[in-house]
């Protein structure tokens, strides 16, 4: 019984807590047809952000064939939450010579939180087949002192 009260306790408190956070844990949803509008994804591009987790907040909306913004520029040494979307089809999300790597699909947000601690030149590509550009669909991210 007292296990049973626990458990409920914990899902209480998890709901509570999802509910302050939307874009902090789990499945999180946007409408694709509303992405100009939505408060995170009208601004697409990197934001500083004060009292969370992370320095840096870099937004991008991806769409066929291109990312959006198609480059970027993060201070070395930055804690960067990436959160991204897509407008249209499934699209992959790999930064070249990192551990990021994210499927994108319309109507979810994808979250990676990252350090970017070396300086230097970084090729954003898309890794998931999604048509006739695919295999232009490339963003630049530069880590600069
Ligand atoms: Cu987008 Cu392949």
């Amino acid at each position: 019984m007292g296990s049973l009260v626990l458990f409920l306790g914990i899902i209480f408190v998890s709901a509570i807590h999802s509910g302050h956070e939307p874009i902090a844990s789990g499945r999180e949803f946007v409408d694709p047809e509303l992405i100009d509008k939505h408060e995170v994804f009208s601004k697409p591009g990197l934001h500083k952000v004060d009292g969370k987790d992370w320095d840096y907040e870099l937004v991008f909306v991806v769409s066929a064939f291109n990312f959006n913004p198609g480059e970027v520029e993060i201070p070395k040494g930055s804690k960067v939450k990436i959160i991204a979307t897509s407008r249209d089809v499934v699209h992959g999300f790999e930064i070249a010579q990192t551990n990021v790597n994210m499927m994108i699909e319309p109507g979810h947000i994808s979250t990676f939180v990252k350090t970017f601690d070396k300086k230097g030149e970084y090729l954003l590509l898309c890794n998931e087949y999604c048509g006739t550009g695919h295999a232009d669909m490339k963003s630049n991210i530069k880590v600069v002192d």
